[in-house]
């Protein structure tokens, strides 16, 4: 079984071949980033003219790197949702057009199912297990059960991380996108030369998150440094990755001890997923979490971790192996939760 993926929620087009026995044929990522920064984030109509003037050319060159016709596919599958809703209708509009003309099952992907699911095809890991994702849009702790079997055990109850990553480096006057500038920077600083900043949830009962007091602390710590040299910047950015990592760190802590009481798994697993897992501090954090409690800390490579089109095709095959396949009038979901039932956190802004 091989499946093709499409990836468009966001500010990178992707497209990916993947087969059911966890080989990646093909996997193009092309970023957009370069087109965004001038406005220091991403403009959603900017996104969506990009995707369309780029995505039939990236298809065409993943099924010719896979060595595939489009004849060869058990399935076509594309982001649903949730995401920039004028990026998902274009790269939903391609999956049902290659489906509808080649008489293919089309699969509506969950984007945030998918980042969920990478782990399975980087690593064979088996249900269930905790996952962390950190993106640019959600900061999530999920049990993950089985495809389509979520339960949330927190969320962010107002910035996501990522966002906070790049707000913070906004801040601190660098580019776009924040998370890999402000851990650049960090390198060069000590955190402990920088004024305390808080650790965010960090003891208090329940697994959710917040950053936004973090960055206000943050904005706060700037605003005292009229004349901010670059050592103060540095040690700034080390001293908010720190508190992110430290925070994020905790809060996981207590998801996996909750995880470890009601699943009896003899080796628990901890998945960190999405763009945000990219960061070294955080994982070496996580890290020394699973060791001290016994788990397994499985983290994709880099490149599966932030958008790409591989996420998706997996996704793909997991649910045409299940018979869960879409119909051509599937409507793009901008809000697409993986665990309907959970609660709505409290103080929770839209996109938890
Ligand atoms: O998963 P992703 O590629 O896209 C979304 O679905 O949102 O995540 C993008 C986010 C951005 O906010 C970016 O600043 C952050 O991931 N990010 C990082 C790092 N690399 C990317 N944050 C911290 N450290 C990094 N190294
Ligand atoms: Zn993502």
């Amino acid at each position: 079984m091989i499946v093709l993926g499409i990836e468009t929620s966001c500010d990178e087009t992707a497209a990916a071949v993947v087969s059911a026995d966890r080989r990646i044929l093909a996997n193009h990522v092309l970023s957009q980033t370069d087109d965004h920064r001038p406005f220091g984030g991403v403009v959603p109509e900017i996104a969506a003219r990009s995707h369309l003037d780029h995505l039939d050319r990236l298809v065409i060159a993943a099924l010719r790197d896979a060595g595939a016709a489009v004849s060869d596919l058990s399935g076509v599958a594309a982001t649903g949702g949730p995401g920039l809703i004028g990026g998902v209708i274009v790269g939903v509009t391609m999956a049902k057009a290659i489906a509808l003309a080649h008489r293919l099952p089309f699969v509506a992907v969950n984007h945030l199912e998918a980042h969920a699911l990478t782990a399975r095809l980087s690593d064979d890991v088996a249900f269930p297990y905790l996952l962390l994702l950190v993106t640019g849009g959600h900061t999530q702790l999920l049990v993950v059960e089985e495809v389509g079997r979520y339960r949330r055990l927190g969320t962010t109850v107002d910035d996501a991380v990522g966002e906070a990553f790049d707000k913070a480096a906004k801040l601190l006057g660098l580019g776009y996108p924040g998370g890999p500038a402000i851990e650049e920077l960090a390198q060069s600083g000590v955190a402990a030369r920088a004024p305390a900043l808080p650790r965010p949830m960090a003891g208090r009962p329940g697994c959710d998150f917040s950053f936004s007091g973090l960055k206000t602390a943050l904005a706060q710590a700037v605003r005292a440094r009229p004349h901010l040299s670059s050592e103060d910047s540095a040690d700034l950015a080390a001293a908010f990755q720190d508190a992110v990592a430290y925070a994020i760190a905790d809060r996981t802590g207590r998801a996996l001890r909750l995880f470890i009481e009601t699943h009896a798994v003899t080796q628990p697993t901890l998945v960190v997923a999405g763009g945000v897992a990219a960061n070294r501090t955080l994982r070496s954090r996580l890290d020394a979490l699973a060791t001290k409690s016994g788990a397994r800390l499985v983290a994709p490579p880099i490149a599966l971790c932030t958008d790409n089109g591989a996420m998706v095709a997996w996704a793909g095959v997991e649910r045409l192996q299940r018979g869960l396949t879409d119909d051509l009038a599937f409507a793009p979901r901008p809000r697409w939760p993986l665990d309907a039932t959970a609660p709505r956190a409290v103080g929770a802004g839209v996109k938890a």
